[in-house]
């Protein structure tokens, strides 16, 4: 819809179009104009959504914390999802993955070579050694908030312990590359490179997505993408990055009987961190991780 110039912008900041959004608009249609992929106005958050989403972040994180505090061997992944819905729900907020497609839990717990979305059982214990994942998302008022961390069990080998420390580093690189009028393809190719760099493989089916006002938004976060492409960094877009790095093939299948957990195709193991980031008019903000 066409807004007058001397109309109140369409974002509800109350100023007139022209003193507001309208540059931003102009430089959207310039770069759609050029062939560019360009988020539509519903992926843009306002600063009032950026606030409630931040309070849903608060909550995610502080159930992170406190999970690292507690997970250690010989605990049940039964009892991380316990920990994740009381912690979760004692702060007002309800695990986004309960129900979420039919999805069982209130979290998701990836134990070495299972990629992501382990569901947590009673008869999954961590054991010396093990690499998991552990994705929390967090939903406040309706606002959404995601990001995942990795938990070393005991005396990890310093080979998984590589894993884990490259595939950091990987959404740090990410995460440089998100610029205001950068391009999300530079982010997923940073984050291959480095994986890349350092012998490992980044699952491919599988990645980051928009995120805030519903779970899963777009735009879909690949980490197979060159510079330069995919959708266009405005500030306001909202998005995870959370690469999935395998120490063999970047193969996947995933389990038959749960229909939900993916599992790497040679047996190696899989790390995967995930962060929820806003593209700023100067920069960028972690707003989960
Ligand atoms: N938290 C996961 C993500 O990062 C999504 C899990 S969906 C679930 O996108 F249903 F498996 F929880
Ligand atoms: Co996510």
């Amino acid at each position: 819809m066409k807004v007058g110039r001397n109309d109140p912008c369409w974002c509800g900041c109350g100023k007139k179009y022209k003193k507001c959004h309208e540059a931003f608009d102009e430089k959207i249609e310039s770069l759609r104009a050029q062939g560019h992929i360009v988020p539509a106005r519903k992926l843009i958050k306002l600063p009032d959504q950026i606030e409630k989403i931040k309070e849903s972040a608060k909550i995610n994180r502080e159930v992170l914390d406190i999970l690292e505090d507690k997970v250690c061997v010989g605990m049940s992944t039964e009892e991380i999802d316990r920990i994740v819905y009381e912690e979760t729900t004692r702060m007002g907020g309800i695990p986004a993955p309960l129900n979420y497609n039919g999805y069982p839990k209130s979290v998701c717990t990836s134990i070495n070579e299972e990629v992501c979305h382990g569901i947590p059982s009673k008869d999954v214990i961590l054991k010396d050694g093990d690499i998991v994942n552990i994705d929390c998302s967090t939903i406040l008022d309706g606002y959404f908030s995601d990001a995942s961390r990795m938990f070393l069990i005991g005396n990890v080998s310093e080979e998984k312990r590589k894993l884990v420390r490259v595939t950091k580093e990987c959404v740090e690189r990410g995460y440089a590359q998100v610029k205001p009028w950068g391009f999300l393809g530079d982010v997923g190719a940073a984050v291959h490179d480095h994986a890349f760099a350092n012998g490992y493989t980044v699952v491919k089916e599988i990645g980051g997505h928009g995120v805030g006002l519903e779970f899963h938004e777009d735009p879909w976060v690949g980490y197979n993408t060159k510079p330069g492409t995919k959708m266009v960094l405005a500030p306001g877009l909202m998005f995870t990055i959370e690469p999935m790095v395998n120490m063999g093939e970047a193969k996947i299948y995933i389990d038959e009987e749960n229909e939900w957990t993916a599992i790497t195709d040679d047996g190696l193991p899989s790390a995967q961190w995930e962060i929820q980031v806003l593209v700023t008019e100067t920069g960028a903000e972690i707003i989960c991780s």
